[in-house]
């Protein structure tokens, strides 16, 4: 094959693109009529979620569609998709992303995160393709001085080598656009992504006992686990428990193609913040998904966790002047298309028959 290309749209190389955030971008671009190439490793990702995203975005739109099992880190693998097809941009999203993991494994996230955005990074300019969007995290904000967060917030410690890895990447991809001007940097801070594709098809699949409050409370609600548990009812906000700025994994798809879109026949290094300006406690988000699948959730207050802010939440308005994307999706749409994903899927994709 040579410099494959079947759109005039443009090919985008989605790392990643088999896990939660990335396939639902995955959805986006192939429907806007880009064409597609996934890499990814399937180290915490299924196949056949590029079995959903076909039958989500049907047969036409997913001939843009290829998928290279690899490992970013893979050099050779890297080159071989670069010498094959004619890549316009890189939306980066894989990576390991165990907060909890990560303090205990500080060498292989470093390694992982860090390691194979500079492979990936040495390959696109050897290749001249000097476009990228990195998937980065309200995390490099750490422990907030004031709310809402602004991109000129400050980036502040972090407390865990997750965080950092979204740290220091970010200044990683700052750099290169200082050291050569035709390197186009797009970091798109998130807040935290929940809900589902509203199909029930795609959703969030972690694999064993869920970190994030979501994926717990929907695992609940599905009769996998017995009770929410709250961790901490003694901050200082309005119920006692901590508060963030949830957002619908379609708008987090969608502000990717925004930026996408923005960011053509430009250069330098833009910072974004995607969320949707509002918190919501955990209190409030066990009664919305209650509400949701029709039974009051069990919850137990326990003792704060360790790392966790009080609350967290973005100011918009730069996406939303600059990208023209808001968010669009309220906490009972995410919380109704989470468990319309979680009660079609249990268990994920692990029960799924497709190949
Ligand atoms: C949300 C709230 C918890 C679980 C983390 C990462 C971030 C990003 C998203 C991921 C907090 C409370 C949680 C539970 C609970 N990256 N909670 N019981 O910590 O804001 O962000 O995930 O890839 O970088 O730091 O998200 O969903 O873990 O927690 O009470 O079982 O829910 O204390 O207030 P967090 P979260």
């Amino acid at each position: 094959m040579d410099n494959q290309k079947l759109s005039p749209k443009g090919c985008i190389l989605v790392t990643g693109g088999c896990g939660f955030i990335g396939s639902h971008t995955v959805v986006y671009l192939l429907n806007e009529g880009y064409d597609v190439v996934v890499v990814d490793d399937l180290s915490n990702a299924s196949e056949k979620v590029l079995d959903r995203i076909d039958t989500i975005v049907g047969d036409d739109a997913a001939e843009r569609l290829t998928f290279v099992r690899a490992d970013v880190a893979d050099k050779d693998a890297l080159e071989t998709v670069f010498d094959e097809f004619d890549i316009d941009a890189v939306i980066h999203f894989a990576g390991f992303k165990a907060v909890g993991e990560s303090v205990t494994k500080p060498i292989e996230y470093y390694s992982n995160n860090i390691g194979n955005t500079l492979v990936l990074v040495d390959v696109m300019r050897d290749h001249g393709c000097k476009s990228i969007l990195f998937s980065s995290s309200a995390t490099v904000y750490g422990d907030p001085d004031a709310l809402p967060l602004t991109e000129a917030s400050p980036k502040k410690a972090c407390t865990n080598p997750y965080g950092w890895t979204k740290w220091m990447i970010e200044e990683i991809l700052r750099s290169l656009t200082i050291a050569d001007p035709e390197w186009n940097v797009v970091l798109l801070r998130y807040f935290n992504p929940i809900g589902a594709h509203p199909s029930g098809l795609m959703g969030e699949d972690p694999k064993g006992i869920p970190n994030n409050l979501l994926p717990y409370v929907a695992q609940v609600a599905v009769g996998r686990r017995d009770a929410v548990h709250v961790f901490g009812n003694d901050y200082d906000t309005p119920d006692g428990t901590g508060v963030r700025d949830y957002i619908h994994v379609m708008d987090l798809a969608s502000g990717h193609v925004a930026a996408l879109d923005w960011m053509v026949g430009r250069t330098g290094c833009e910072v974004f913040n995607l969320g949707t300006g509002k918190g919501t406690s955990v209190l409030e988000i066990i009664r919305a998904f209650s509400a949701a699948c029709g039974r009051e959730l069990p919850y137990v207050i326990e003792p704060r966790r360790a790392g966790d802010v009080t609350a967290n939440y973005a100011d918009c308005a730069k996406a939303r002047e600059m990208l023209g994307w808001e968010a669009k999706y309220d906490i009972a749409d995410m919380c109704r298309d989470s468990w319309n994903w979680q009660s079609k899927n249990p268990n994920g994709y692990a029960d799924s028959n497709e190949a």
